[in-house]
Order: C-alpha cells, then structure tokens, then sequence
C-alpha cells in the first residue's frame, strides 16, 4: 500500500470555516490524505480564507508566498506540493488568486469544498490551475463523517449564507443566499457526533437564528428555538450553543428557550455594530440602538445570568465623534461579558465601499476607547466569576503538566490541575482566579 499523502490546512476566519475545513479534510481522507500539523513536506496545502476585512484577505497571500518556498523544495526534491485556496477569499477572488500566486493549484469557494478530491486529481494530472467557484445544487453536507472518536466540543453548521446585505459586509456575496438544512439532517448529525463523545455542539451559521429547517415530518419549517428543545432531548448532549446572530432574528420561542432549556449555555454572541440610528440605517442593519436594548432586556429576562457578546465596527463612513458616543454609551447600557471590535474595513462590491472614510487615526483613536471600554466590561465579568463554583467541561490538556483547560458556561477558558482522562467530562469547579482571557481553577471536593 502507498504511504498516506500529507495534508496542511490552515483555517482563518469564523468558526464555519472551521467546520468546512474539518469536512474537506474528511473528504481528502477518502483520497488517501492525512491531516498534518505543519506544512513542511506535505503533498498538498489548503488555506481555508476569510474576505471580511482587507487585512484578513491579504494574509492569504503573505502565507502563500511563503508556502512556494515549501513547493520548491518539494520540487526540488523530485516531488509535488498541490496548493489549493478554499474559503471565501476563494469565492470572492476566484481566478485572480492564480494571477497573483501562479502556484496556486486549485480555487474552492465555500459552496464547492464537497468536489475538492476530484479537483485534486484534475489538478495532479496537470493542465493548469483548477477552479470552482459555483454554487452548486448537490448537498455538499451529504458526504458521510468518519466514526472515530473525537474531541468533547463540536460545531455543526445548520444555516449558510445571508440576505441581509449589510452595507459594509461580503458575506451575502462570498457565502451566497440563506439556506437552512432540514430538521432531520441536523438531528442526525448531532446524534452522530454524540455517539463519537460529543457533549457540547455549537450550531452555526451566519445567521444562525434566522434557520427555518424543513420539519422531519415534511410539514412546515421549525425555528431555531424548536430544534435547540428536540436536540436538547438527545441523550448525552449535555450543552448547546449557538452562533452567529441577527437581532431581528431573536424570536420569542428562541428568547424563552434561553430561560427553559438547561443545556442552552448562558452566552449570546449579538452583534449590533453600531449604537448610533443614523450609522445602524446607512450600515442597512434594519433595527434601532433601543430595539436591540429592549431585546438584551427581555432575553435577560428569560436567562438572568447570560453573558453577552457581540461585534462592533468603528469609523463606518460618515460616523461623526457624537455618533461614536452613542456606541459607547450603547455599550455601556448593555454591559457586554466580551465582545470583538473592528476599524471599518472597505470591502470591494459592497454598498460603502464606495463612500467617503473617516480619518483613519480619528477611526483609530475611536477603536482604542471603545476596547478600553470593553476590555473592562471583560475585566469585571471575569472578576465576578471568582468566588463561584462552576460547572467546566474539561477540553484537553493545558500547557503545563497536569493541567486540564476546559469551558464554562459562558465560554471562558478554565485552566486547573486535573486528570487527563477526565477529557469530555463536565465537573464543578471553584473558581479561584480571573486573567483578561482565562479563569483559573480547582476542582470542587
Ligand atoms: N453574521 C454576523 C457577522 C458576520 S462577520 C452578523 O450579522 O453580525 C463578523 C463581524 O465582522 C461582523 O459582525 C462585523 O462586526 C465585522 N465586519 C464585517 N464586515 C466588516 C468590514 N467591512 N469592516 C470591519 N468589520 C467588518
Ligand atoms: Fe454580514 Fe450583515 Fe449578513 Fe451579518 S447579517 S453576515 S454582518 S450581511
Ligand atoms: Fe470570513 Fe467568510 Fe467567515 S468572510 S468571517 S470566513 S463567512
């Protein structure tokens, strides 16, 4: 028998991609591919890319000019390095990536990862760069998973795409149109990673709560809130979560699932962007500041101890310093456990690409005040987390011997001296400690 080929795959981007890169590498397997830790050597590559900010899309090509230095050793050597761009770089730049990075072997947009191994032997059998960029009809979430055993957290996508076609984003345009996979196919799945050791599953999506799935039985469409209640029912599945969502998409069966399910953890990632009305309606959000805090407001109600994050985009064109305030006094109201912030990044093809851009040391300036106000928001909720005893599911061993990191219920990351056989298990945990990032611990007698 052949040895295995090598496969390297770096992941940018959000947690789908993430989820893709876990499925191509599956589908590689079948291919005769094995997952590798370090391109050094391997027999293919893969950059699974992320288009959101312009910073995000340039690294690809950074990393690509370092990976032909691999290739050409490999060649050197008398052998081959397949070199393949997937993601939503890919989809947004489709050919152009060859022009820029000739080496490049094969162009895979997100919609398109399901044909990789075929795409890989096109490309071994020469002829040139192979693309595809299609948004194809077949399922590329048919493909059946491995068996093996894995690692206690797992993502699940069950919603792709956007319609919402925020001003400044390229999501609509990289992931295509909303699409939601059907009740049945989501179920099995998660029973399918549970019986692999799964206890805790993150449904995705971009927007993720806009999911409206085909019933098992055929008739009609569940919710989000409805299929979170008939995953909480399977045995074994002890905690769910869920990501990304859209404000106008929190609707009142999923807000009380937050205060009736048990395993529905306590963390809401929401992001608003914006606290200023103006800037919310030129970003095309289609909500005000306090409908998103009247909304904070009744999910708090449901769920009292929920910690909450979200995203924030400064110097949006045409944001004045007034405007600015209105975030951060939106921030403040909402009191946020963590949250990410980003400089406005102009994205080609989108509505405000085209608009005029606040000073960028005025846009920095502005981002530096909202993270010091963040980063103690943060600060507090770790603070406040010291005291308690909490239930962790221990992940995988830290970095230092003896040392278990795992999660808490509201997604911070526990570190304690603990058996590493106790992977998977969800124990109680005093915690004793609180870093910007991590919780330290110790576990409970
Ligand atoms: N679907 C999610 C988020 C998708 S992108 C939602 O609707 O909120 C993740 C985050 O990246 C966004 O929430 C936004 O804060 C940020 N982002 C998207 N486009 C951006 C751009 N052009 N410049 C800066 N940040 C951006
Ligand atoms: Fe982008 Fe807006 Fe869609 Fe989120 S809701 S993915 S920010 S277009
Ligand atoms: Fe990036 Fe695409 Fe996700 S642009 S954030 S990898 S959907």
């Amino acid at each position: 028998m052949a040895a295995p080929k090598k496969l390297y795959i770096k992941t940018y981007g959000c947690q789908m991609n993430v989820y893709d890169s876990e499925r191509m590498a599956e589908a590689m397997a079948g291919a005769g591919y094995v997952e590798t830790a370090t391109p050094e050597g391997a027999d293919m590559v893969l950059l699974n890319t992320c288009h959101i900010r312009e910073k995000a899309a340039e690294k690809v090509y950074s990393e690509l000019g370092r990976i032909r230095k691999l290739a050409d050793a490999k060649r050197a050597a008398g052998d081959r390095m397949l070199v393949g761009v997937a993601g939503c770089v890919a989809q947004a730049e489709g050919e152009e990536i060859v022009r820029r990075q000739p080496l490049v072997d094969i162009v895979v947009g997100p919609q398109a990862f399901h044909r990789l191994p075929e795409m890989a032997a096109r490309a071994v059998a020469g002829g040139g760069a192979v693309i595809d960029t299609d948004f194809p009809e077949d399922d590329k979430f048919a493909a059946p998973r491995p068996k093996a055993r894995r690692a206690p957290a797992a993502f699940l996508t069950v919603q792709e795409g956007c319609d919402k076609f925020c001003a400044f984003c390229v999501v609509p345009y990289t992931r295509g149109a909303e699409i939601s996979r059907p009740a049945a196919k989501v179920l099995a799945e998660a029973r399918d990673l549970v019986a692999r050791g799964v206890v805790e599953i993150t449904l995705l999506g971009q927007n993720v709560n806009a999911w409206r799935g085909e019933a098992p039985d055929g008739a009609g469409r569940w919710g989000l809130g409805r299929l979170i209640r008939e995953l909480a029912e399977i045995d074994g599945l002890k905690r769910i979560r869920y990501t990304t969502s859209h404000p106008n998409d929190m609707d009142e069966d999923l807000i009380a699932a937050h205060g009736e399910v048990d395993a529905l953890m306590p963390y809401l990632h929401l992001p608003v962007q914006s606290g200023s009305d103006r800037v919310l309606k030129a970003m095309n959000r289609r909500h005000t500041a306090s409908a998103y805090l009247q909304l904070i407001e009744r999910i708090r109600a449901a769920r009292p101890d929920l910690a909450l994050s979200g995203d924030f985009i400064v110097g949006f064109p045409g944001e004045t310093e007034a405007e600015f305030e209105e975030t951060m006094a939106l921030v403040r109201e909402a009191n946020y456990a963590q949250a990410y912030s980003f400089k406005y990044s102009p994205r080609p093809g989108t509505p405000a690409a085209d608009l005029p851009m606040v000073d960028p040391d005025e846009a920095s300036e502005r981002l530096q005040r909202l993270q010091a106000l963040l980063g103690a928001q943060q600060a507090a909720f770790q603070e406040s987390c010291v005291g308690r005893t909490l239930p962790v599911l221990l992940e995988k061993p830290g970095r230092r011997a003896g040392q278990m990191i795992g999660r808490s219920p509201y997604l911070q990351a526990v570190h304690m001296h603990a058996d590493a056989n106790l992977a998977g298990r969800i124990v109680e945990v005093d915690i004793v400690g609180a870093g910007p990032n991590s919780l330290k611990g110790r576990l409970a007698a």
